[in-house]
Formats: C-alpha cells, sequence, structure tokens
C-alpha cells in the first residue's frame, strides 16, 4: 500500500470520528467555524438527539456533512443552465432532495454588478439549503465573485470546473480550468481564504478518459480546503455522448478524503441506489432526470428508507404544476413567467395522455389564470379518461 493510500486511509478514520463527535451536536462549530447549521437540520439533528442515537448511527442512517452544513439525505439536485432557477429548485425541495444547487452565475457578472447575474442569487427560505455555483477564470474576479456569494446568504458555494459549452471554455473557465493546475490552485486558495462557506467543486473527468486529470485536480482542491468534490465523469470533448464512467467515481472516492458526490446518467430512481453501491459516493447529484420530474427525489428516497415506491397521481401532478406557475410568477413577474410556463409546463406532463395536444394549447396563452385553467381543464379531462364511460378529450 503506497504512503499516500495510507495517509487516505487515516484521513478517512479521522473523518468518520469527526462526524461521530460533531454531527449530534450543531452548537459545536464545523472544521472552518463557519457556525451556520440550517435549522431544518438543526430540528431533525435535535430529535435524533432526543431519541439517543448518536455517534456512527446517525452518521450511517444517510447524513452527509460538507464542511460545516449537514445535509439531510444523500440526494442533491444537480446545476443546471436555465432550469435550475428558483422555482424549480423549490419544487425539488419539496419533493425531499437535501440540497440544491442553483444555476451557474458569471463570476465576472457578479463583481461588475450586472443585475442579470445578480438575480441569479435570489433564494427562499423554503429551498434552503441552497449551493451558488459560480464560474470564472481569473483568481481575483472568482475570490471577490466568492464574498459576494457569501454575503448573499448562501449556504454553500460551488466552483464550476466542469461547464463545456465553447464559450466558457474560450473564456479559459469551466472544464478549461482543469488544465490549468495553478491558475485553479490559485482560485481556490485565494476563495478558502475569503470565505467561511463550505466549498466544493463540480467537474468532469478532464480533457481525457484516463480519469488522472480529475484524481489530480481533486487532491488539489482537497490540499486547498475544499470540503467536497462532485464529479459528472465524462470527457470533456464527450459533452453529453456516451455513458458516465461510474468507476470513476469509485477511483475518486479511494483517492481523496473529503466526500465525493457521484453525478451522471441518474434516469430513475434505483440508479441513486445503484451508484452508491457501485462507487461508495458520499451523495448522488440527479440533473436531467429532474426535469418535468422532481418526484424522482421522493422516490429515491422512498427506496433508500426501504418504504414502497409511490408513482404521483394525476392530482398530486396537477398541484405541483400550479406551485410550478405560482413560484415562477411571484418570481419572474406574471409576463415572464408565463412566457416561460409556455414550453416549461410540457415538462410535467410528458408522456401523459394527449400532452402533445395540451403542450400546443398553452403556447398562445397570455396570463397567469388562463396558464393555470389551461392546466386544471387538462388534467380534468385526463382524470375524466382514466373513469370508465369517458367521453375523449
Ligand atoms: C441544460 C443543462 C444545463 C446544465 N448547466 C450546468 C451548469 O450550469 N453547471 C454545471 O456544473 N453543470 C451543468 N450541467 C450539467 C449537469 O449538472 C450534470 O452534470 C449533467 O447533466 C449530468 O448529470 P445527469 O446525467 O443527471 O443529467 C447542465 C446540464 C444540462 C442538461
Amino acid at each position: 500500500m503506497g504512503r499516500y493510500r495510507i495517509y487516505t486511509l487515516i484521513l478517512r478514520v479521522l473523518k468518520v470520528a469527526s462526524h461521530c463527535y460533531l454531527l449530534p451536536n450543531p452548537s459545536i462549530p464545523g472544521p472552518r467555524g463557519g457556525g451556520f447549521i440550517n435549522p431544518d437540520v438543526e430540528h431533525v439533528l435535535a430529535s435524533y438527539q432526543q431519541s439517543g442515537r448518536l455517534g456512527l448511527i446517525t452518521y450511517t442512517t444517510g447524513f452527509m456533512r460538507i464542511g460545516n452544513l449537514v445535509l439531510e439525505n444523500p440526494l442533491i439536485l444537480a446545476p443546471m443552465a436555465g432550469i435550475t432557477h428558483l422555482p424549480f429548485r423549490r419544487l425539488a425541495r419539496e419533493e425531499g432532495c437535501a440540497l440544491v444547487v442553483s444555476e451557474m452565475v458569471s463570476a465576472n457578472g457578479l463583481v461588475h454588478g450586472s443585475k442579470k447575474t445578480t438575480d441569479l442569487l435570489r433564494s427562499h427560505p423554503s429551498e434552503r439549503p441552497l449551493s451558488v455555483q459560480i464560474f470564472g477564470a481569473d483568481p481575483e474576479i472568482m475570490k471577490e465573485a466568492a464574498q459576494i456569494v457569501q454575503s448573499a446568504g448562501a449556504d454553500l458555494l460551488d466552483i464550476n470546473l466542469g461547464c463545456s459549452v465553447r464559450r466558457i471554455i474560450r473564456q479559459r473557465a469551466g472544464v478549461a480550468l482543469m488544465r490549468e493546475p495553478k491558475r485553479l490552485e490559485a482560485a481556490l486558495k485565494g476563495i478558502r481564504s475569503a470565505v467561511t462557506l463550505p466549498l466544493t467543486i463540480k467537474m468532469r473527468t478532464g480533457w481525457e478518459p484516463s480519469g488522472k486529470q480529475a484524481i489530480s485536480t481533486a487532491r488539489i482542491a482537497e490540499d486547498c480546503g475544499v470540503d467536497a468534490v462532485a464529479i459528472h465523469p465524462r470527457t470533456a470533448v464527450q459533452g453529453f455522448s456516451g455513458t458516465a464512467d461510474w468507476s470513476l467515481i469509485a477511483r475518486l472516492k479511494d483517492s481523496v478524503s473529503v466526500p465525493v458526490i457521484g453525478n451522471g446518467d441518474i434516469h430513475r430512481p434505483d440508479d441513486v441506489l445503484r451508484m452508491q453501491r457501485q462507487t461508495g459516493c458520499d451523495a448522488v447529484m440527479i440533473g436531467r432526470a429532474a426535469i418535468g420530474n422532481p418526484w424522482i427525489f421522493s422516490q429515491a428516497l422512498d427506496l433508500i428508507n426501504s418504504t414502497p415506491h409511490r408513482e404521483p397521481d394525476l392530482p398530486e401532478r396537477l398541484q405541483t404544476v400550479l406551485r410550478y406557475i405560482e413560484y415562477s410568477v411571484e418570481h419572474f413577474g406574471e409576463g415572464r413567467a408565463v412566457l416561460m410556463m409556455r414550453s416549461r409546463v410540457g415538462w410535467f406532463t410528458k408522456g401523459l395522455p394527449h400532452s402533445s395536444r395540451f403542450r400546443t394549447t398553452i403556447t398562445s396563452l397570455k396570463t397567469k389564470q388562463d396558464m393555470m385553467d389551461a392546466v386544471r381543464t387538462y388534467f380534468d379531462r385526463l382524470q375524466g379518461t382514466m373513469q370508465p364511460d369517458h367521453q375523449p378529450i
């Protein structure tokens, strides 16, 4: 066994020990002394203390710690630009995921005070804890942006090392940072010294398929004081093609002592258990499968807790869509929200009977009321078709 593996093993034993001692007592500040623990989690922890279930038992029931932030379960909503805005994140939290991540936010935009960028930091108590992801290339700007994110009240800061869109790579940001370890190190050290927030990175495999770059990037991050690493194991050139190489998640888990968050190709709730079993990852991050399907979180939680698997029925689907419209109007204002809902409401009816006709109907709607009425009518008729002797809709 090499010296590095022994070192990693010792760190892991210490990590488990620190969970045992720190987790049951929220009044003890986390390793970086930030002092904040989400009130919901405090509540859960308090009930565990009352029930006398301490130490290792708590650790093995699915709690996870990132810096001083304790997550109530191992499910995380992935950051998705143009998708994981506040209304969408609220739905995911309602279905039980433990942490939501913002869309990626430009460090430059924040530092230069762009209103559009700063608006991405808006949050709502019901979605907390919230991780805000920033992307950038200049260590000084990223450090300043990190301070802005902390001042805005985020619970966690994530650094984007995975975006492979050409526009971002041209700026030397996203996955481009994975091939500039010195600059990455400077950025992470600067950010770590400037904020007390729990800090994570989200990366890809890197620029070649071996995974060596991901492992060295994670080690640099760990040395700089990053509290957890998330990996979507596809290369920069792969985009979304092929399949995610979960074996790299397992290798990463053996290579660093901070928690590892696995991501990529979770299509169904049972994939969560499969990824955990195959890789030993500490948490699972779900992206595309949650689009129009926040129930994947409650279904995966049911599996984790060995409770019966549940499909959302029509009334539940309807209420979720109505809440999505409500939250969107609250957040974006009616005009913009209705425009967005014209394409997004259809995500939630995909696969249901007559969904494509319904999607065509809503493309011309102009008000919140019209949108709500159309959704209610569609679901009422759908409910009717499920009864005997229904009329076609
Ligand atoms: C539309 C879309 C937007 C995305 N935007 C981001 C982003 O802003 N930041 C990021 O780190 N990853 C982003 N990703 C990648 C996802 O977070 C995730 O890594 C990827 O989709 C793989 O996970 P999945 O198979 O569960 O979807 C995006 C993915 C999609 C499909």
